[in-house]
């Protein structure tokens, strides 16, 4: 059985959760692929031959998910020559038996067009920085909420402005903003897109 669900859309959206959750409730396995371009803006040197050397041990980094990671992966993710060396990896995950669920900015609209369900997954560029500041610490992390809005805004305005795979929503994908749900709501909602389209 080959069942690939994409969820695209911009940081701290609840992508991640939402890709977590379904892929447990279908017994799917789970990509998230902005790791692999937050591995790659870690390695540091030719980004081009980090993204064709990556391996195991470049993605179990414990310091891949801090903000900084996540502004370098969105600077090495528009070059088009990191972007096309991990497509093959990214395609074969989506396509592979007993289903698959992958997180991302292009995964509907590049990686797998043809995927089964596809969701787009967004919220208000301050809904997502209060989010991303509260996993920080909130008033106790280092980071004023200001700052963490601020490189949200500079991801997204990146992000969705690249030549190659811009961030956007597949014409054919269902579009959950979460900006008033709770992830409980957000969650309800993709499981119930995934079960129109899947049988066992
Ligand atoms: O977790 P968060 O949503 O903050 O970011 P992420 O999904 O880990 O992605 C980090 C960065 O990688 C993004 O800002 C994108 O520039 C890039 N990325 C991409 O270009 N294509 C993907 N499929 C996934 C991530």
């Amino acid at each position: 059985m080959i069942f690939t669900v994409a969820i695209d859309g911009p940081a701290a959206a609840g992508k991640g959760t939402i890709g977590r959750r379904v892929a447990a409730a279908f017994g799917f396995a789970h990509l998230d692929t902005g790791l692999l371009y937050r591995a790659v803006g870690a390695k540091g040197g030719d980004p081009v031959a980090a993204a064709r050397g990556l391996g195991a041990a470049d993605l179990a980094r414990d310091d891949l998910r801090t903000l900084e990671a996540g502004q370098a992966a969105s600077r090495v993710a528009a070059i088009p020559g990191v972007r096309a060396a991990l497509v093959d990896f990214q395609r074969r995950f989506a396509r592979a038996e007993g289903g698959a669920v992958l997180d991302g900015r292009d995964i509907g609209t590049v990686i797998c067009p043809e995927a089964e369900v596809k969701l787009y997954v967004t919220a208000s560029a301050e809904v997502r920085a209060r989010r991303r500041w509260q996993e920080l610490g909130g008033e106790a992390g280092a980071k004023p909420l200001a700052a963490v809005l601020a490189e949200v805004r500079d991801r997204d305005a990146r992000d969705m402005g690249r030549a190659d795979a811009p961030l956007r929503a597949a014409a054919d994908a269902l579009v959950i903003d979460t900006s008033d749900l709770t992830i409980e709501a957000a969650v309800a909602v993709a499981l119930a897109a995934v079960r129109a389209k899947f049988t066992p």
